[in-house]
């Protein structure tokens, strides 16, 4: 995990600004892959501009620098990885805090809306991070998930570090943190990345493997990414939106 998320960060960055600056948020999306999964998210949290958001499990900072593109929202990135959150901070400038959604290092009811985007599945204690999310939004705010979920409990290889949850027990994880589901959405149901979107992920990529193929740390990221991206393909796990709310 520490290969994908900390030192794969900071070569991406690298990349991503060689490239310049069409490349900086289509690199740094890795949850999730489309714009219009992130639109989605947009409309349902009713993000307006202005508004303050927290992205918990940030990463490069991508989806939020989209969020602020699209609402001019405030947005605060939380992320435990030094790698992820120095290129966050390189790309985009956002206020970024090194932490864990299962502390988060804000006050209660202090984020007009939270997203977490392809985070849940790669923590032990799920609880924990939607209760943490309950926690910080106002009463009255959205909470925004990316999920993969496992479409069977029988066991599967897993990429290390993850930890699917089945739909029945994501649906009782949100009951016992005190939340309601508002809207829930395959990924599969929405639109693809637009060809430009996609040439400019592929490009970042190929220069990653021109620039590090032969290191570990782009060996590990790059077998996880093949592993996870081959238990999407088979719908062993899919993507699932959800917005939710205090109940
Ligand atoms: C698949 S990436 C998604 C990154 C980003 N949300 C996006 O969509 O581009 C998962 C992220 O979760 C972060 N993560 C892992 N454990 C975490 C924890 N306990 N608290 C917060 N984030 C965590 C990883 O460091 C990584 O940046």
């Amino acid at each position: 995990m520490a290969a994908e998320f900390d030192t794969l960060a900071e070569w991406t960055a690298q990349v991503a600004t060689d490239l310049g600056s069409s490349f900086k948020i289509p690199a740094a999306c890795r949850g999730s892959g489309s714009l219009a999964v992130l639109d989605w998210l947009i409309d349902e949290l009713h993000l307006s501009h202005g508004g303050s958001l927290l992205d918990c499990g940030a990463g490069m900072g991508g989806p939020a620098a989209y969020a602020v593109r699209q609402r001019s929202v405030r947005p605060l990135l939380v992320e435990p990885e030094r790698g992820a959150c120095r290129a966050a901070r390189s790309l985009f400038g956002h206020p970024v805090v090194r932490a864990s959604a299962l502390a988060l290092p804000v006050g209660d009811d202090s984020f007009d809306a939270a997203w977490s985007l392809g985070v849940l599945c790669t923590v032990p204690d799920q609880l924990a991070l939607l209760t943490e999310l309950r926690r910080v939004v106002r009463p009255t705010g959205r909470i925004g998930l990316l999920v993969f979920v496992a479409r069977s409990s029988e066991p599967f290889p897993h990429p290390d570090g993850n930890h699917f949850p089945t739909e029945a027990r994501l649906l009782s994880l949100v009951e016992k943190a005190g939340l309601g589901i508002e809207d829930w959405r395959g990924t599969e149901e929405m639109a693809g990345p637009t060809p430009e979107w996609q040439s400019r992920v592929e490009k970042v990529t190929a220069e990653l493997a021109d620039r590090h193929r032969g290191q570990r740390a782009w060996q590990l990221a790059e077998r996880q990414s093949q592993l996870i991206g081959q238990l999407l393909a088979d719908s062993t796990v899919t993507g699932e939106l959800l917005t939710l709310r205090r109940r």
